[in-house]
């Protein structure tokens, strides 16, 4: 769920509590839900029920200003670090990334602004900030992020440009949604988007949404994560995993 509001108010979650109603006003509440879907493309209504639930964008989370002020201090990382071709899956082309700890105070408020409204209080939450460089002709193919490094949430900031964002079902790739990051923009994925959908960032001459095309140029992402769930680190996940028997093997 999405929210033009001039930072109005901050998202979805928030947007849906009756408190956030009575602030906005059913009104304003129907306006954010009627813009949140315009910056959707969606296969089938039943992905874009699980959009409106399990992805949040909030347009405008941060000034311009804002948004110098991190560029301006993440610029020098780059020193040294070319743009590569191919990640240690592939999954990302023409990128360079690194992750920063410290922040300036004035960037730090606008990271735990990203915090306070991605995470819950019980959401452990990774120190390190993932931020990811894609060039002009850059672009991040479809995958999953690895349930060993991440957890349930997955909150972005983009900056210098808008991109599409591409969600489509593991199991059922007739459903798919499109979303429209744009410049300034967090989004944030959490539940089913996360885990059973793969995600991936559309080249600029594929970047399509609605028939329109949305010039993607260099982006640089701001990527908070929470921590995997111990679970998911240790051996028990096996104990999960249904193994079908063989049915009509007959040699057993
Ligand atoms: C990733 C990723 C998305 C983004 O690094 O795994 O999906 O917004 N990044 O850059
Ligand atoms: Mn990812």
């Amino acid at each position: 769920m999405f929210l033009t509001s001039k930072r109005l108010c901050f998202l979805c979650p928030q947007l849906k509590s009756s408190l956030a109603n009575i602030r906005l006003g059913y009104n304003a509440v129907f306006v954010a839900i009627r813009n949140y879907k315009s910056c959707l493309e969606c296969s089938i209504p039943a992905a874009e029920a699980v959009a409106v639930k399990d992805l949040n964008i909030v347009e405008d989370f941060i000034t311009e200003e804002e948004e110098k002020c991190l560029i301006k201090e993440i610029e020098p990382k780059w020193r040294r670090l070319k743009y590569q071709s191919g990640h240690w899956d592939n999954a990302i082309q023409d990128y360079r990334e690194t992750e920063i700890s410290k922040w300036s105070r004035q960037s730090d408020s606008i990271i735990n602004r990203i915090r306070s409204v991605a995470f819950k209080d019980s959401d452990l939450q990774k120190t390190l900030v993932h931020i990811l460089d894609l060039s002009a002709d850059g672009y991040i193919k479809p995958h999953v992020d690895s349930v060993k490094f991440c957890g349930g949430v997955i909150a972005g900031l983009s900056l210098l440009s808008p991109c599409i964002m591409k969600f489509v079902k593991e199991d059922e790739p007739n459903m798919w949604i499109k979303a429209l990051l744009k410049q300034r923009s967090l989004y944030i994925m959490s539940n089913s988007i996360r885990y059973n959908y793969s995600h991936e960032v559309l080249k600029n001459k594929d970047s399509m949404i609605n028939g329109e095309h949305i010039t993607k140029d260099r982006r640089i992402s701001i990527i908070c994560r929470s921590e995997p769930s111990p679970d998911m680190n240790s051996e028990n996940i096996f104990q999960n995993v249904v193994i079908p028997l063989e049915l009509g093997d007959e040699n057993t």
